[in-house]
């Protein structure tokens, strides 16, 4: 990672710029910088209104960035070791509808695990693509799943042999993370393409006590959801793709597909500022959180 480069914000600043100009709107939103939104709205929302722009080609486009949103990503990918990254508006959910439609189409096998997020079942659909399920196992005592391990891809694999890709939780919905690089090598030995739903993990590229992130175990295609667990404002997220993924264009093409064509710029500018944020500071918030987080589990452990 770049260090001094992480210290720009490209998109948040020329968003920013724009806000000081003193201009006439003559493009949407229809409240035109809420002088026309209903009064309620106006109390509510106050002067955000004036800062409420999407869909600005001054600005850039979403959808074929060439300006500061084109290098906000590209900043993105440095900072987590992707080869390209996505901003996604509609969450994570988009990102692994995407992944999905991009890898696999009509009749296409994936293996996924028992828990996936509906969103798995919605990329499955929207595909046409069919699920074929790795059995996870589960903590006793704790009953939460723990999700598949490799000898139980090894058993989807035998049972698929035709399977396409396979998609894991990591870590899963309770915060665990299993042997996801031993996963993905096993999955490549079979030629599978592997696609990781991270969305509880995008704060783990940043701290080397934290279990290793997607990307640093080799996955292909990572989807996180930015705002759950670092600093960006909700339904907001990123997809990441591996150097060198030769789907990477498809991916483009159905982060396309199922997002607004007004994606709103607050969301994408906080994007920029909460990678800027992991960047610089991510290690030492999350040094900080660890020391609280084991200090609580030592009195939890004493009661
Ligand atoms: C495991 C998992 N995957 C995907 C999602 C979808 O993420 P988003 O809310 O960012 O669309 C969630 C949301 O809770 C989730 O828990």
């Amino acid at each position: 990672m770049n260090k001094e480069a992480q210290k720009r914000t490209p998109f948040a600043d020329a968003l920013e710029e724009y806000c000081q100009q003193q201009m006439v709107p003559f493009h949407t939103p229809g409240h035109k910088l809420g002088t026309g939104a209903p009064c309620r709205e106006q109390a509510l929302f106050g002067t955000a209104l004036r800062q409420d722009l999407g869909l600005m080609y001054a600005l850039d486009d979403l959808f074929q960035p060439e300006g500061p949103l084109r290098e906000a990503m590209e900043l993105a990918a440095d900072a987590y070791g992707a080869g390209r990254t996505f901003f996604s508006v509609n969450g994570t959910t988009a990102c692994i509808e995407a992944m999905i439609l991009a890898v696999c189409g009509p009749g296409d096998t994936v293996l996924i695990p028992r828990e996936a997020h509906r969103s798995v079942l919605s990329g499955l659909i929207l595909s046409g693509a069919m699920p074929a399920y790795m059995e996870s196992r589960y903590a006793g005592r704790e009953e939460v799943s723990l999700g598949p391990d490799p000898a139980s891809l090894q058993a989807a694999i035998a049972a698929h042999g035709e399977a396409k890709a396979v998609l894991f939780t990591y870590p899963t919905y309770d915060g665990l993370a299993g042997r996801l690089a031993e996963m993905v090598q096993i999955a490549h030995q079979h030629g599978l393409i592997v696609l990781v739903d991270e969305a509880h993990g995008a704060h783990l590229a940043f701290h080397e006590d934290l279990p290793a992130d997607a990307l640093a175990c080799g996955a292909d295609c990572v989807a996180q959801s930015t705002h759950k667990l670092t600093g960006s404002l909700t339904q907001t997220s990123m997809l990441h793709c591996r150097k060198g993924f030769p789907y990477t264009e498809r991916v483009a093409a159905a982060m396309a597909l199922v997002q607004s064509t007004s994606p709103h710029y607050w969301f994408l500018a906080s994007l920029d500022l909460a990678r800027q944020q992991m960047a610089l500071e991510g290690r030492a918030l999350e040094e900080k959180a660890l020391f609280l987080a084991r200090q609580a589990r030592k009195q939890l452990n004493a009661l």
